[in-house]
């Protein structure tokens, strides 16, 4: 099995000794797995980034989706989101081993991503069909972190030394956490990623998402990873952004200063983590804030 460079490099700067131990027992983990769960293997999906997806067939010629990751908790966090879904509006998870990160899923075919579509009020259209179909309550019990936990990043962010973001939108990003967490009905499980390259479009269903990182929060936020991604080929990526906040609060019935207020505290957190990750899109992200606080303006 021929794993990139690419790839390998990824993981080894992500996820250090781990990544590299996980690399290397990598190859024989898919033969175990293909074995056990009786796969045939296509070979792997062409936009890999954190995690080794391959396209498989079961017994009966059946097209499933061979995930693996490091495991960790995001796994097998994600691997419990799954199950929480259940298959609505998000690709089913049909077997898990969370000891290993090891899980088998429902391809989604053709699978065609929503960042494939151009029309940005088809995308819209769509868009807005899967954000509802994914609404679910937060179980009794369930063990999703909370976005209070993700919102330790800003106070992190603080004690970096770095300045790049400046502490008046730091500030500003927790008031309106604090701002939305205050006036919300509860936390609700929320995808927690659910942008244009997790969704796909499946001729058995029609779009769907996958990938959930599983959050539990207040709804609002789970659009802000949409809004934000999939701006700098747009010849007027401030005018979409502004489409996208106006169709979405307008056919989603959701407050627009709210929104633009969760979309400034999660945007703030996305760009801090960029930094964080030496990911040199955090300043694209940072841009969408400007924006954000001269659409509440
Ligand atoms: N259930 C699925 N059906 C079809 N394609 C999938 C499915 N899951 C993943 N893929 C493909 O693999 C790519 C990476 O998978 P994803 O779960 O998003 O991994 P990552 O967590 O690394 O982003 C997706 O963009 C998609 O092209
Ligand atoms: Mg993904």
């Amino acid at each position: 099995m021929q794993i990139s460079t690419e790839f390998q490099g990824k993981i080894t700067n992500a996820f250090g000794e781990s990544g590299k131990a996980w690399l290397e027992s990598l190859a024989s983990t898919v033969q175990t797995y293909l074995e056990k769960w009786e796969l045939t293997s296509e070979g792997p999906v062409s936009n890999l980034s954190y995690n080794y997806v391959i396209k498989v067939t079961d017994s009966v010629g059946t097209p499933l989706i061979l995930k693996l990751g490091v495991p960790n908790f995001d796994t097998s966090n994600e691997m419990a989101t799954l199950q929480l879904y259940n298959g609505d509006g998000c690709a089913k998870l049909l077997k898990s081993d969370s000891k290993n990160g090891v899980m088998l899923l429902e391809r989604l075919v053709p699978g065609k991503m929503l960042s494939a579509e151009t029309d940005e009020r088809v995308v819209l259209e769509n868009y807005i069909k899967v954000w509802k179909a994914i609404r679910k309550p937060l179980p009794d019990g369930a063990s999703t972190p909370s976005l209070v936990h993700w919102f330790r990043g800003l106070t992190n962010y603080r004690h970096s030394g770095d300045s790049q973001i400046k502490m008046e939108h730091v500030q500003l990003a927790e008031e309106y956490f604090k701002m939305v967490m205050d006036t919300s009905k509860g936390p609700e499980l929320l995808h927690g990623d659910l942008h244009h390259e997790n969704i796909l479009y499946a001729e058995q269903h029609g779009w769907m998402a996958i990938d959930p990182k599983g959050v539990a929060g207040d709804p609002y936020f789970d659009v802000v990873s949409f809004l934000v991604n999939q701006l700098d080929s747009k010849p007027n990526p401030k005018n979409i952004l502004k489409l996208r906040v106006d169709t979405i609060s307008d056919q989603l019935g959701l407050d627009r200063k709210r929104l633009l207020k969760a979309a400034i505290a999660l945007g703030t957190l996305y760009a801090c983590w960029g930094i964080e990750d030496s990911d040199p899109d955090w300043e694209k992200t940072y841009q969408c804030v400007k924006w954000f606080i001269d659409f509440l303006e």
